[in-house]
């Protein structure tokens, strides 16, 4: 027991974060601002949030343990005063979730201010260094030594901020994005290396953001630039000269070449609006995301098919939800362009590294270009001198930025931690690419239009008939999930969308396995959506049979009724496009076991929506 303790305490001291960072600098009162647009970045964390802003030559900090809304209503952050400030939301794997933990963290002498999203791995070495110059920690947390190496390097060093911010991250071994505010100074500093970092600039008002994410600050400006790795930027939001950004490791040459892009999401796109979840916004926006996805520019589609054609070896690589869109792209690659392509876990990726040469094509998919995994799997692939493209939602990420081509999915935001609009779109797009692959891109968008007929009818039906199905369901333990072929990959992502919202324990299986072993689960009353597509019909109905045969309660997805139902959805054929409709009701019947269950479909424990750690 002692030993098992032992390894919890080590674990907990390196808690991992995956959390929302944002900076402001500029006329309005910074907490206002800064509140509303780490309200809009709580999907990235949401164990506790703080503030800080700077008012004349004073540091104000405030944070505490809980979801925004709740923290405000105690800690009342909009009575920070100052122009200038940053705020933060976090999110921890285990334990740790601490007022002292939360950010902003603070230096010994109270000056420095920081906010990050990251690790640092080596932070108990510079813990122990910083200790002998006789600094005092207050927090468990990693992201502690950062202010107070800078505090070490303005004081001991005589460093300016600037010196001293450079010189601290220079010692960082891990990753991060961080806002830094001091209260000698005006301006604010942010770098990022290996966490998303983006500046939001609305030259009219003269105001300046530096937030994880986009939709942080959708509603001050649409500008932005997208801070590579390495990269530190000074905002002072001075008319003249508004911000500087340099190369970590020199900040005498200010690199002239960003380019500023212009954001085509709309302020509603990333707001929950009349909808009670982003879940359920989202779940709806399918009703024309799925068609915008493949509104592709013909060139595009061309260089494309031209790439997964002249390869030598395609793998498509992908992270929960993305990787069961790729494992459904490589039955229609089979059947439609006879061409076999990898399906690899990006994590598992490295496996492969024997196997890629300079013809090789990593087709990396993904909804926010952010995920550590993929971006390793990537980075493994470009050093062996691979062909890379990205299918990816989010314009800017480090994705679009590493691959060779990016083709974007166009489904606005996604904010609720599951993705639901992001796989549909993706299914699209993989769809769209075999068919062109095999010379018949015509009859690829044609199936896909057909299946975009039904979608607006079999989300609403579901949303009216699954909730009385979830209220008689949501007690029990486990949901099995059968499908065959191209229903396979269906049922992986229906389990998927099911653990993760309702915290029930689901499976998906090929039909055909269950008797392999599981089928030893099944005992009366357990539910089993059989997925039921025309050309699997006889086999899955006969599995759907020997689970009902032990007592299993049958939910049918299919065209049609069948006697082995105890429970029928329908949904129309729509050919290789089937699990773009198969997958609506699911996706529904999992956020109403949410709801049965008590729980907030848009804040799922222990989740986070970009995976940026390892
Ligand atoms: C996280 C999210 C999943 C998502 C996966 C891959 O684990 O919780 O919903 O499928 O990351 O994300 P990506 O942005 O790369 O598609």
């Amino acid at each position: 027991m002692g030993g098992l303790w032992l390894v919890i305490a080590n674990i907990e001291s390196k808690v991992i974060f995956m959390c929302g960072i944002v900076g402001y600098k500029g006329k309005r009162k910074a907490s206002e601002v800064l509140l509303r647009c780490i309200k809009n970045l709580e999907y990235r964390g949401y164990d506790s949030v703080g503030m800080v802003t700077k008012d004349d030559k004073s540091l104000h900090v405030r944070k505490n343990v809980g979801k925004i809304d709740e923290v405000d209503k105690t800690e009342h952050f909009e009575q920070l005063n100052g122009n200038i400030g940053a705020a933060h939301s976090r999110w921890a794997t285990h334990g740790g979730v601490t007022k002292l933990n939360a950010h902003p963290h603070l230096s010994n002498d109270g000056k420095i201010a920081v906010v990050h999203n990251g690790i640092v791995e080596n932070y108990q070495e510079l813990k122990e260094f910083l200790k002998k110059e006789g600094f005092e920690f207050k927090s468990q947390t990693d992201t502690e030594v950062i202010p107070n190496l800078i505090e070490y390097y303005i004081i001991k060093e005589r460093n300016g901020l600037k010196d001293a911010v450079q010189k601290s991250l220079a010692r960082i071994e891990g990753s991060f994005a961080v806002v830094v505010i001091s209260q000698e100074e005006d301006w604010m500093i942010a770098a990022r290396r290996g966490s998303p970092l983006v500046l939001g600039i609305n030259k009219k008002e003269n105001e300046y953001f530096a937030a994880s994410d986009v939709p942080a600050f959708l509603e001050y400006c649409r500008d932005v630039i997208y801070l590579d790795d390495d990269e530190l930027a000074i905002v002072y939001s001075n008319s003249n000269n508004p911000y500087e950004i340099f190369r970590l490791n020199d900040l005498t040459n200010i690199i002239s070449k960003k380019e500023i892009k212009r954001i085509d999401w709309s302020v509603d796109q990333a707001k929950k609006g009349k909808y009670s979840h982003f879940m359920l916004k989202e779940i709806t926006e399918q009703k024309y995301t799925i068609r915008t996805a493949i509104e592709q520019d013909h060139e595009l589609i061309a260089k494309v098919t031209a790439a997964i054609k002249n390869a030598h070896g395609v793998f498509f690589v992908g992270c929960g939800t993305s990787y069961h869109a790729c494992v459904s792209a490589s039955y229609i690659f089979a059947h439609v362009a006879k061409r076999h392509v990898n399906v690899v876990l990006a994590s598992e990726f490295r496996n492969h590294e024997n196997f890629l040469k300079k013809e090789t094509l990593v087709v990396a998919v993904s909804q926010s270009g952010e995920t550590a995994d993929l971006l390793d799997a990537v980075k493994t692939a470009k050093a062996h001198g691979c062909k890379t493209i990205a299918i990816v939602n989010v314009m800017g990420s480090t994705l679009t930025r590493l691959c060779d081509t990016s083709v974007m999915m166009n489904s606005g935001p996604e904010i609720c931690v599951l993705s639901t609009k992001s796989y549909t779109s993706q299914l699209a797009l993989l769809l769209l690419f075999a068919y062109s692959s095999a010379g018949r891109l015509e009859d690829g968008k044609k199936i896909i239009l057909e299946a975009c007929k039904h979608v607006d009818k079999v989300i609403d039906d579901s949303l009216e008939k699954l909730k009385p199905l979830a209220e008689k369901l949501h007690k029990q333990h486990d949901f099995f999930l059968i499908g065959r072929d191209l229903a396979y990959p269906s049922a992986l992502e229906g389990a998927l969308k099911i653990k993760e919202v309702s915290y029930i324990h689901a499976e998906g299986f090929a039909g055909a396995e269950l008797k392999h072993g599981t089928i030893a689960l099944i005992e009366k009353g357990v539910p089993c959506i059989a997925i039921v597509t025309k050309s699997t019909e006889k086999m899955i109905l006969s599995n759907a049979m020997e689970v009902k045969a032990r007592g299993g309660f049958i939910i049918g997805i299919g065209n049609e009724p069948n006697e082995v139902f105890d429970y029928f959805i329908q949904v129309p054929a729509a050919s290789d496009a089937d699990p773009i409709l198969m997958i609506l009701p699911i996706q529904i019947l999992a956020y109403h076991l949410a709801l049965a269950r008590g729980f907030d479909p848009d804040f799922p424990k222990n989740l986070a929506k970009s995976v940026t750690v390892r």
